[in-house]
């Protein structure tokens, strides 16, 4: 063969190594046709599950000690088992005998994290210490190719630095090669300014991928991203299926106190009261607070009160709390089904338990939505033959935490973190 037509092929072969490798990160060959398996850990209604689901993978069993997040858990996962118990009593072994001999591809969960440096994974019998260290035991005992832990945005505060670096010395001993971002989750789709620490890993000296942003931020104005979905499109859009709307208890969501319901009959959609001035703007006199504002400290409320959700906007982070927020046009709470469209769930998702243990599973939720990227991200990383470059220096939490904690100013997200607390 002459020179030239070696180089000619030897272009071509290159090309289509270079287009197999750019499908193959695309999804649109697997390397098998066996889904990948994971096991939720602390999987409370299943949020996380759903969406990793949705995005192709396979839920193999979910633990959680809070039994009517697992009865959701069961009825909203019908091919996976739902466990329910307490994971410092549940051994790796005791789940390797139920789930038999399948492999477990990814392991996912959101252990509380906080206080675990102090102690260190020697110590398994402090309480503190004992969650996240279940969550490492699993990880040691099936090594998953990948691993996914969310938490609060306060796992980033400087307080938990030392908390954050042992984690990664943890995983890092193990052979695991992680990352950490703080996602938006209205980023992703869903109607919510969620705010959430992800941390990825996988075992294979590969690149963590994460979810690009597709959808744009309230008032950004990018012709490459989708508008902002907002709590008007949630509550046309996730509320109804097969016209039954489930956990849709409207009289529970009523206002009992005459004083409450005239102050929110005066409060207009999308405002809350926080400052001496919002009072003034929306309160007639009568109504007015009995305290002297200058006696506060910052002179404000801690948490914004009378906060009326707003249709044209996505909304604040759901909390397990059920009195929270208003409706942005009723004068009344918001009922478990609307949080949880608000938290991207469809509405043929059904919570299981009293109206309260509703609220504690959506508010503890890792949206759908979001979470099916992630499955997505997941997906590609372990497609991928991209390794990870290596780390640049030890963790940028400056970065980590400037992201974290910038709220918009008019937000009146109650769960952004106290600066004063943060020290940022
Ligand atoms: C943040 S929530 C998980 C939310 C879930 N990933 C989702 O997307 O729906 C944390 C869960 O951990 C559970 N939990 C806390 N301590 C536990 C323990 N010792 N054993 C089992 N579950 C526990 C709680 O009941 C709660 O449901």
């Amino acid at each position: 063969m002459c020179k030239c037509s070696r180089d000619v092929v030897e272009k071509v072969v290159k090309d289509l190594i270079r287009n197999f490798d750019k499908i193959r990160e695309q999804k649109i060959i697997m390397p098998n046709k066996r889904k990948l398996n994971f096991i939720d850990l602390f999987s409370g209604a299943g949020g996380l599950s759903y969406g990793l689901e949705k995005a192709g993978l396979n839920c193999l069993i979910g633990i959680d000690f809070l039994e009517p997040a697992i009865e959701t858990f069961k009825h909203n996962h019908p091919n996976s088992i739902g466990i329910c118990g307490d994971l410092k009593e549940i051994s790796p072994a005791d789940v390797q005998k139920m789930i038999g001999r399948k492999k477990v591809d990814l392991i996912c969960g959101g252990p509380p994290c906080q206080g675990f440096s102090t102690i260190g994974p020697g110590n398994a019998n402090d309480d503190r210490n004992h969650l996240f260290y279940e969550f490492l035991k699993f990880v040691e005992f099936f090594k998953p190719n990948h691993i996914m832990i969310e938490n609060v945005t306060g796992l980033v505060a400087r307080k938990n630095e030392n908390t954050l670096l042992s984690i990664f010395d943890c995983f890092q001993k193990l052979g695991y090669e992680l990352d950490i971002r703080v996602l938006t989750a209205s980023h992703y789709g869903v109607p919510e300014a969620r705010r959430r620490v992800i941390i990825l890993g996988n075992n294979k000296g590969k690149e963590n991928f994460y979810p690009e942003k597709i959808f744009a931020n309230y008032g950004e104005e990018n012709s490459k991203l989708k508008p902002v979905r907002t709590v008007g499109w949630a509550f046309e859009n996730l509320m109804e299926y097969r016209k039954k709307i489930h956990n849709h208890d409207i009289e529970a969501a009523f206002i009992k106190s005459n004083l409450e319901q005239a102050r929110i009959n005066a409060v207009p959609e999308g405002k809350a009261i926080r400052y001496e001035r919002d009072e003034k703007a929306y309160l007639p006199e009568e109504l007015w607070f009995d305290h002297d504002w200058n006696t506060m400290s910052e002179k404000r409320f801690r948490e914004a009160k009378f906060a009326r959700l707003d249709r044209a906007k996505p909304s604040p982070t759901i909390v397990t709390n059920a009195k929270m927020y208003y409706h942005p046009t009723d004068n009344r709470y918001l009922t478990a089904r609307e949080a949880a469209a608000l938290q991207s769930f469809p509405a043929k998702f059904v919570f299981k338990g009293s109206l309260s243990k509703q609220w504690t599973q959506i508010g503890n939720a890792v949206p759908p939505i979001m979470a099916e990227e992630l499955g997505k991200a997941v997906l590609k990383s372990h497609a991928s033959r991209k390794k990870k470059k290596a780390d640049k220096g030890p963790l940028d939490f400056e970065q980590i935490r400037s992201y974290a904690f910038k709220y918009d100013k008019d937000t009146f997200d109650n769960t952004a973190p106290k600066q004063q607390e943060l020290k940022v």
